[in-house]
């Protein structure tokens, strides 16, 4: 029913494959027997196989059981969801946080419960997905601007005066690396009147030691900021979470339809993403660890004269002339013991190889990596 467009997507060297680990999710893994040098995960800090954050997933396992049986309106929580959501509210210094099952039930969930058919949603179009379809699955009006742009938002919104307004956007863009003008957003948002809804699920953990970019930007927390992250990146953990004022959190709680009516998160993911939270409060250094890779990263790049876009983060772009290009590189360093994939159309306009920077990944890894990329570059 399908092959025509299976056969398509092969004919333009579009077809997706599922890559399956026989190892934890570190800076070293093992594919199909072989070790590769990791470069693809979003575990920023190397505390998916931390110590202290599996031996709480353990412990909770054993305390708890595995399955939390029902929704979290139905006693599917435990009292590690709630000491979780209280920590993550007191971090990003708001009046409540809600958990959701992940960055994608989190996006899906809220962005439809806080707008309504009358309402005029603003969405930078380089958006992660899951916001695209949280405003897809919103019954408001979605208004796209153009990526990062203010002065094109600020025109788009005065030319539509109806509703109430809520601009969305990533924090940190997850393909790009570069960062949302989170000062002029606040600036636009609160002349507007408008709720303003971060996706920094890229940011906490990385930015403004920990606390996200809001705290990158030094920006208090105002009652129309709604502040989304999840805890399966920099945390190395399974889950997302809500923080904002009181009401929105309620409300939210109310009316998010991937909350309701679907199971909670396992008790042993809480404690995983307590303990995560404990080690970051604890070891701002490795947050350094994880720029100082980052730094040594992009400069050999740019040294060797690749270009890494508009990347201020731990998300490396490598840009790349062609989606054929991008496969021969990502190929060659997958043949050589590094696995960086290539990201092409239609996941990003631009070819390009991405990298993730991580605490975790040593001087060894990175010199391997650069001394890959130079050598293909000869090799062309
Ligand atoms: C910006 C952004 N938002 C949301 C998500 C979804 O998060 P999760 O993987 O927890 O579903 C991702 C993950 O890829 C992301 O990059």
């Amino acid at each position: 029913m399908f092959e025509q467009h299976i056969q398509d997507l092969k004919k333009e060297r579009l077809l997706r494959e599922v890559l399956s680990r026989s190892s934890s999710a570190g800076p070293l893994i093992i594919l199909g027997g072989k070790t590769y040098i990791n470069f693809a995960s979003n575990d920023y800090l190397g505390l998916a196989a931390h110590s202290d954050v599996v031996s709480a997933a353990v412990s909770a396992v054993k305390d708890y059981g595995f399955g939390s049986g029902a929704s979290r309106l139905l006693a599917g929580g435990t009292v590690l969801h709630d000491r979780l959501e209280r920590q993550i509210a007191r971090f990003k210094q708001t009046a409540a946080a809600r958990i959701f099952n992940s960055g994608y039930a989190a996006n899906t969930g809220v962005i439809p419960a806080l707008s309504s058919a009358e309402d005029l949603i603003f969405s930078d179009e380089l958006n992660h997905a899951s916001i695209i379809d949280g405003c897809r699955l919103s019954r408001a009006k979605t208004v796209v601007y153009h990526h990062c742009d203010m002065t094109h938002l600020a025109m788009l919104m005065r030319q539509r005066r109806r509703g109430r307004k809520i601009v969305v956007t990533d924090t940190v863009f997850s393909m790009d690396g570069d960062l949302a003008p989170l000062p002029a957003l606040c600036r636009i948002c609160s002349e507007n009147g408008a709720l303003l809804y971060l996706d920094d699920a890229h940011g906490t953990g990385v930015l403004g030691k920990g606390r996200g970019a809001l705290a990158h930007f030094g920006i208090r927390p105002e009652p129309w900021l709604v502040q989304m992250g999840t805890f399966s990146k920099a945390f190395g953990s399974f889950g997302a979470f809500v923080a904002g004022a009181e009401d929105i959190v309620t409300w939210t709680t109310n009316a998010a339809r991937s909350l309701i009516f679907s199971t909670a998160l396992p008790a042993a993911a809480a404690a995983a993403s307590l303990a995560a939270l404990s080690i970051i409060r604890k070891n701002p250094r490795l947050i350094e660890s994880a720029w100082l890779a980052r730094s040594r990263i992009v400069r050999g790049l740019e040294a060797l004269g690749y270009d890494t876009m508009q990347s201020v983060t731990p998300i490396i772009p490598v840009r790349m002339d062609t989606v054929q290009d991008a496969l021969n590189l990502s190929r060659f360093l997958f043949r050589s013991g590094v696995y960086a994939p290539a990201i092409r159309p239609p996941t990003v306009r631009e070819p390009r190889i991405r990298i993730t920077a991580s605490a975790a990944h040593t001087h060894v890894h990175i010199e391997r990596l650069l001394e890959l990329v130079k050598k293909w570059d000869k090799r062309r």
